[in-house]
């Protein structure tokens, strides 16, 4: 018997540069879910091209079709309809805040180029910290419109406020949102009067001392990891966070997601990224959704943001002295 399936369906192709702990971890979700190929690039010898074999060879066991390839070569990247960069350094020992800032810069800005040189209609998705200076140079470094390049944080810092509320309320997690705005950092506006329970906003269900033990492990989340691994921090929540935004925008499910967006005007910020709610589709990011906020939650989104913005300054000064 002879058996050929004769018309193969274009499957959607999602490059991931940087091949670490969340750029493989995203991978792997990405085609255990049948979301979309992947192209793994990295510049780590040999590192992508064995852990994209490795996942290849569980295609079997886990019953998916996508196909996932590891490379060092941009070109093999090309027509990508989304580009995720987790490309970048962890602050090492001796290292200042300064010196990790200018080589993420460097890498992100670098990356950014050759990546978009080959797929210039993708949309970007940035995971590199610090998160929202990061995604502000790759959209400089891209030349895309704001709208198709978004950063991964709110996603993960909403997931981290949502876990800690199910488990002080023991309920089931699927009955728990949470909404977390600002920079993805100590200033995160963690908004206890837009996350509920089945509808019943957490101001009704948790007393407020409670709520703000809740917000401070939400703010200290990624700390809280680091100190426990010692070595490297949380890639598992960080990769299902980006592999929801990949899939909202893929299948065009327009969710509503908190995410470093481009600002005009909304919340009084103009010209910065930062975690606003997003609705995410095909396009990219095709609206940012203005909440009413108290007094004290605007001045607190108005502080990260300028926190934002004068390392963004910073970081481009370090580039600039590197021309
Ligand atoms: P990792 O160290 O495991 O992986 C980073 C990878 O980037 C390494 O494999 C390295 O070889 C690669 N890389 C470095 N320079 C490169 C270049 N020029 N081109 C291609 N690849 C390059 O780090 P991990 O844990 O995967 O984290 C990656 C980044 O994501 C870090 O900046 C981390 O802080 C950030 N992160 C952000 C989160 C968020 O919520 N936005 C959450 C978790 C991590
Ligand atoms: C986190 O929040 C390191 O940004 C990363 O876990």
């Amino acid at each position: 018997m002879t058996f050929t399936c004769i018309s193969e369906p274009q499957a959607s192709q999602v490059a991931i540069i940087g091949a670490g702990n969340v750029g493989s971890t995203l991978g792997q979700r990405i085609v255990e879910k049948n979301i979309a190929d992947v192209i793994l690039l990295d510049i780590e010898a040999g590192r992508p091209q064995g852990l994209a074999l490795d996942l290849m060879e569980a295609r079997g066991v886990e019953g998916h079709d996508r196909v996932i390839m590891g490379t060092a070569d941009y070109a093999d990247t090309q027509g990508s309809d989304i580009i995720v960069i987790t490309a970048g350094l962890s602050r090492k020992p001796g290292m200042s805040r300064d010196d990790l800032l200018k080589v993420n810069a460097q890498i992100i800005t670098n990356v950014t180029h050759q990546a978009i040189a080959q797929s210039p209609d993708a949309i970007l998705i940035v995971v590199t910290n610090p998160l929202d200076v990061m995604t502000y140079l790759a959209w400089q470094a891209s030349g895309l419109p704001p709208e198709r390049v978004v950063g991964m944080a709110g996603v993960l810092d909403a997931a981290r406020f949502e876990t800690f509320i199910a488990l002080e309320l023991k309920v089931s997690i699927s009955n728990v949102h949470a909404m977390v705005l600002g920079g993805h950092g100590d200033l995160m506006v963690p908004l206890p009067q837009y996350s509920s329970v089945s509808g019943i906003p957490i101001t009704q269900l948790i007393d407020a001392a409670t709520i703000q033990r809740l917000i401070q492990r939400t703010r200290n989340g990624g700390a809280e990891i680091v100190s426990l691994m010692q070595a490297g921090s949380a890639y598992f929540a960080p990769a299902s966070s980006a592999c929801l935004m990949v899939e909202s925008i893929l299948l065009n499910r327009s969710r509503i997601l908190p995410a470093a967006a481009y600002l005009q005007g909304q919340y009084h910020l103009s010209d910065i990224f930062l975690g606003v709610p997003t609705c995410l589709g095909r396009q990219g990011v095709t609206q940012v959704l203005e909440l009413d906020l108290t007094a004290e939650d605007f001045q607190a989104l108005q502080t990260s943001a300028e926190a934002v913005r004068q390392h963004i300054t910073i970081a481009q000064d370090l580039l600039k002295s590197t021309v």
